[in-house]
């Protein structure tokens, strides 16, 4: 070889090294790579933290892979911001220690942007044992874990996933921007207490679409500071049904607004659609919600708002200073289990601001009519209205 070729060859060498350098693709960080071992028996939080901590490092595309195989995880929080976009592929079934651990979360991602949770897998919680604990401690200890939080994520999926017996929550948003939860199933018996599908505090511009979530507590709910949410196509029951709060149990509490449910079904639910606050002096918010083309098979309240919510019997007892305005019901039909269809129970001092348009809600399998009731509602009721409306 001359020496010119030589120079030549180093300098192509140099060149497809930056450029590879520049690029930096997709890399592959599989959890069995760092000792994961998905047996059901050992314990691989450890492995699943070293292939974060690399991932997270790494500047292009990390892609955490868990195969296939039971991985028994203690409490992890994955922390970013990270170098770069973050897949967490779950093809494995992830399963909680069954004691109580005493944190607000099994697994948790924190301060990270674009992460995807995807790859039709599990995370179970294992909640049987600590449902039954918190029975008996009622009402005292009810902040069990939730199985997934997203804390400070923006531009983020959670795509295709399974999650079941969480022990509290199955999966909570909090500071979250961006967040399309797409396709998950949810699912943890009638009688387990407190295991909400979705909640949804303090974030904004957040999608659920296409998902069906039965489980003891509300599908979904959205709490203060909730703003621009979109939940379509999803399937709820058994369980509370869809809730707006509950509200006014804290001072300066921030808004709910700019809620859209559509295209989702109810069946054998406590409520279907629910706006619901405490009777306190604490002012709050709720706005520019509607809830249009609902089905309900067999809800107990398909639609309600509760403006003296009272889950146990020490309640406060007074008039609610949370203002509900700018509410739609749109297209809500199907089958009532009880004869109150709807039912809008405002505060006094602040009345609600609600508008009704095609209402068709039957109940039972032909037990008669249903009624509606109202106390102090303004609005308007328009098109077809069964049970006949309520609001002056
Ligand atoms: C998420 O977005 C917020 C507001 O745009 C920003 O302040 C925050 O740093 C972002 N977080 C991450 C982890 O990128
Ligand atoms: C929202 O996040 C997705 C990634 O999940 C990204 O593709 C999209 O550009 C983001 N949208 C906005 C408005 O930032
Ligand atoms: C929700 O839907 C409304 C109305 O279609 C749309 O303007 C808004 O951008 C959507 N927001 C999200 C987060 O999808
Ligand atoms: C809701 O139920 C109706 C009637 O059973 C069905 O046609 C529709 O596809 C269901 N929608 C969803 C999102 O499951
Ligand atoms: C209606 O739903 C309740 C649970 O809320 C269930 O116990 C009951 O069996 C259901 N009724 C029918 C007719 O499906």
């Amino acid at each position: 070889m001359t020496r010119k070729s030589d120079a030549l060859s180093l300098l192509l060498i140099l060149l497809i090294l930056s450029f590879s350098q520049a690029i930096k693709g997709v890399k592959f960080f599989n959890v069995k790579d760092y000792g994961a071992l998905g047996d059901d028996h050992y314990d691989s939080s450890e492995a699943f933290e070293r292939s974060w901590n690399e991932a997270c490092k790494w500047k292009g595309k990390a892609v955490i892979k868990i195969p296939r195989g039971k991985f028994l995880l203690r409490n992890l929080l994955f922390q970013g911001p990270c170098m770069g976009p973050i897949d967490f592929h779950n093809a494995g079934f992830l399963k909680a220690h069954k004691v109580n651990i005493g944190l607000s979360y099994w697994v948790e991602f924190r301060y990270v942007d674009r992460l995807g949770i995807s790859g039709s897998g599990h995370f179970d919680g294992q909640g049987s044992e600590s449902w039954f604990k918190i029975m008996e401690d009622y009402p005292s200890t009810n902040n069990l874990p939730t199985s997934l939080m997203l804390t400070f994520v923006n531009n983020s999926r959670i795509d295709n996933m399974n999650f079941v017996n969480s022990k509290g929550s199955h999966i909570k948003l909090y500071g979250c921007k961006n967040v399309t939860i797409t396709q998950i199933h949810i699912s943890a018996p009638p009688n387990s207490p407190n295991t909400d599908g979705i909640n949804i505090a303090f974030s904004r511009q957040i999608q659920v679409t296409d998902s069906k979530i039965s489980t003891g507590d509300d599908c979904i709910s959205l709490l203060p500071g909730a703003e621009d949410v979109n939940i379509t196509d999803t399937r709820c029951g058994p369980g509370h049904g869809i809730s707006i709060g509950s509200m006014g149990i804290g001072p300066n509490e921030l808004a709910v607004k700019g809620i859209n449910v559509k295209n989702c079904n109810f069946t054998d639910t406590m409520n279907g659609v629910r706006i619901k606050t405490w009777a306190t002096k604490n002012a709050g918010k709720v706005a520019q919600i509607s809830f249009e083309s609902i089905f309900v098979n067999n809800a107990s309240n398909p639609i309600i708002i509760d403006q003296n919510y009272c889950p146990s019997h020490d309640c406060p007892k007074g008039d609610s200073h949370v203002q509900i305005s700018d509410v739609k019901f749109v297209n809500i039909m199907g089958v009532s289990q009880t004869y109150v269809a709807v039912n809008l129970q405002c505060s006094k001092y602040r009345p609600c601001e609600v508008e009704t348009k095609n209402i068709n809600l039957k109940y039972g399998s032909n037990k008669g009519p249903t009624i509606s009731s109202c106390y102090n509602v303004k609005g308007v009721a328009s098109g077809f209205q069964k049970p006949p409306s309520c609001i002056s």
